[in-house]
């Protein structure tokens, strides 16, 4: 069963857009007004491809997770078919949540409220008193399996779904994108990665586009981020220095990216990304890099390093770690991130998890310090004057490449717009239909 999804309700339709997005800056009112939301997650979310689970936290059959599209509650599970199915966590019952644990193994899934049960493809397995319907179980069944996203496509293992059917094809929809994917993986000398170590959850007071905005943001590391550098100095990177060859980029389709690889590869050094590890650290690896890649490759990947790349609308390539968000209500997102593990580099996994931790971990020094900062943004937006937030930095500086347009000034908001400009595209899309 497919479910396709109403357009009926309350969303902010009338909305002018075009009004509201301008090339260098857009409207507070988008991110704190309800029925914008509203029309997000059906325009956005539930229309377009979305991230919900990679496929090595759902290895065996019957392996799941909980997830969302929007604010739509999800089962992402692998049946006994092998085949993974993205199921709407919704009894058709009288809709209780039917799954609650976040993760696990199961062949049934049994609703809390009236007992009913369903398999881990969908199907309606058990009703019960079912004396108290007219219908054979098997008419009972085929009416009531559970719904199921329409499409569901994945790419380097990151698993994507899309509600209604309309999103097209996934690869086509990751466009440029796609090359950070790739440049993720190859990192692994077994070409993928883990991402089962565990998901670390923070709770955000803030829109879900004021989290996304801060990912790909060149200009706030060195304010927000100041004690960081400070614990890093070891690193030897000069991040204040103004000769960084950075690349800010807007690779359409709403994705974008900080491209660091250009400075690495101008010191020519391998593992800036990672505190400048020496290869003797990690010699398992190095060896296993070089047996699958040669020398010459494998100094190549080891110098540029990891993405820094935000898949629109929700995901994020955050160098060693994974990201990704959950808007909950117009000020709220739940944002998920779990440390990267290389499939057959276990010393650099093991160095990963400790780094994931001590920047994104509950004392960290990262991913707190932009949290606090989404939440302050949020109640400034509160305030009605001036109307509008500016994302003007570093237009006149871009240049359209290869890959997408792209600014060398590393404080360029080049990124945010080209979110926007989607964003727009997006919004204004549905309303002229
Ligand atoms: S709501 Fe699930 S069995 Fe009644
Ligand atoms: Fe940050």
């Amino acid at each position: 069963m497919t479910i396709r999804l109403e357009t009926e309700r309350l969303v902010a339709d009338d909305v002018d857009y075009d009004q509201l997005i301008l090339r260098d800056r857009v409207h507070g009112s988008l991110y704190t007004d309800p029925a914008i939301f509203d029309k997000e997650m059906r325009d956005i979310y539930e229309n377009q491809w979305v991230f919900v689970a990679h496929e090595s936290e759902i290895k065996e059959p019957g392996d799941y997770v909980r997830r969302r599209i929007g604010t739509q509650p999800l089962i992402v599970a692998r049946g006994k078919d092998l085949k993974v199915r993205v199921l709407l966590n919704r009894c058709t019952h009288r809709a209780n949540m039917l799954c609650q644990s976040d993760a696990g193994n199961a062949t049934l899934f049994r609703c809390s409220f009236h007992g009913w049960t369903f398999s881990n493809d969908g199907r309606l397995q058990g009703v019960s008193f079912r004396g108290g319907y007219e219908q054979e179980l098997s008419e009972l069944r085929a009416e009531l399996g559970l719904a199921e996203a329409a499409q569901v496509g994945t790419y380097g293992g990151f698993v994507f779904a899309n509600l209604t059917g309309d999103a097209g094809d996934l690869e086509e929809y990751l466009g440029n994108a796609k090359g950070a994917i790739d440049r993720l993986v190859q990192l692994s000398p077994e070409g993928g990665i883990d991402l089962s170590a565990g998901w670390m959850k923070h709770d955000n007071n803030a829109n879900w586009k004021v989290v996304n905005e801060v990912q790909v943001d060149g200009y706030h590391p060195l304010f927000v981020h100041e004690s960081l550098y400070k614990a890093v100095k070891p690193a030897k990177v000069d991040y204040s220095s103004d000769e960084l060859r950075v690349a800010v980029r807007d690779l359409g389709g709403g994705h974008s990216e900080v491209d660091y690889s250009r400075e690495y590869q101008n010191q020519d050094r391998e593992f800036i990304w990672f505190s400048s590890i020496p290869r003797t650290r990690v010699p398992n690896y190095v060896e296993a890099m070089e047996a699958l890649h040669g020398p010459e490759k494998t100094h190549e990947i080891l110098v540029d390093g990891p993405p820094h790349t935000f898949i629109w609308p929700n995901l994020f390539l955050a160098e060693m770690q994974v990201m990704f968000v959950e808007p909950l209500a117009v000020e709220r997102t739940i944002q998920y991130t779990a440390p990267i593990k290389l499939l057959g580099a276990e010393e650099m996994s093991a160095r990963i998890i400790r780094q994931t931790e001590g920047a994104m971990g509950p004392a960290g020094f990262l991913i707190a310090d932009d949290a606090e900062m989404g939440e302050r943004n949020q109640i400034g937006l509160h305030a009605q004057e001036p109307e509008w937030v500016l994302f003007a930095r570093g237009f006149e500086s871009e240049t359209v490449e290869e890959r997408g347009i792209t600014s060398y000034d590393r404080t360029s908001e080049t990124s945010q717009r080209g979110m926007w400009q989607h964003y727009r595209t997006l919004m204004t899309e549905k309303t002229n239909d």
